[in-house]
């Protein structure tokens, strides 16, 4: 282990645009270099914490809170936290950007037609024929960052590009120890 900041990478972006692969990648990644690290995931979370919650505005909204207060205890302890939500909000996502320590955020993009060609979960299909009401990016609204930090395209890069591209952006602000990507 080595001394670190905490911060807080958050991955937001469609279902299926590949947030929770580029965040596990990222995770071994800082964990071989040392870091103390979280992974929250709107899949696992949404099985314990946020049980209880659906996909209507006010569930997500109330997802992403409770999982902000997670990111802010952890933070201010100078863990790293990575987590992957599809956070389709805007001013959701600034609620988190000013609740937590040093909040990054990683929009991971893949337009909806890549994301409903892979439908890794089959739920676009189900979306599609309206068996899944609010569904992100069909039924429901997703609004992009405009000024993300970090802009991943997932249907232009490989895996080790776009996690690379996460830990250029930490290694040039100091957050994690320089590495020679030779
Ligand atoms: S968020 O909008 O509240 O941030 P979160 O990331 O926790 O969403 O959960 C998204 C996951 O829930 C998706 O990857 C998908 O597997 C599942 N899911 C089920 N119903 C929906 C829906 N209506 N819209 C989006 N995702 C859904």
């Amino acid at each position: 282990m080595i001394e670190h900041a905490g911060f807080v990478l958050w991955f937001t972006g469609l279902s299926g645009a590949g947030k929770t692969t580029v965040a596990r990648a990222v995770e071994v990644e800082l964990r071989r270099r040392g870091l103390r690290v979280e992974r929250l995931d709107g899949d696992t979370v949404r099985q314990r914490l946020t049980k209880d919650l659906g996909f209507t505005k006010e569930d997500r909204d109330t997802n992403i809170e409770r999982v902000t207060f997670v990111a802010q205890l952890l933070s201010r302890n100078n863990v790293v936290v990575l987590g992957a939500f599809i956070s389709p909000y805007r001013e959701t996502r600034d609620y988190v950007r000013q609740e937590v320590t040093n909040f990054i955020e990683v929009y991971v993009d893949a337009p909806i037609e890549v994301c409903i060609d892979r439908d890794v979960k089959g739920l676009y299909q189900k979306a599609i024929a309206g068996e899944i009401p609010n569904f992100t990016g069909i039924s429901d609204p997703y609004e992009p960052p405009e000024f993300p930090d970090v802009h991943l395209r997932t249907d232009q890069e490989t895996i080790d590009d776009s996690v690379m591209k996460v830990l250029k952006w930490l290694e040039q602000r100091g957050l994690v120890p320089v590495e020679s990507h030779a």
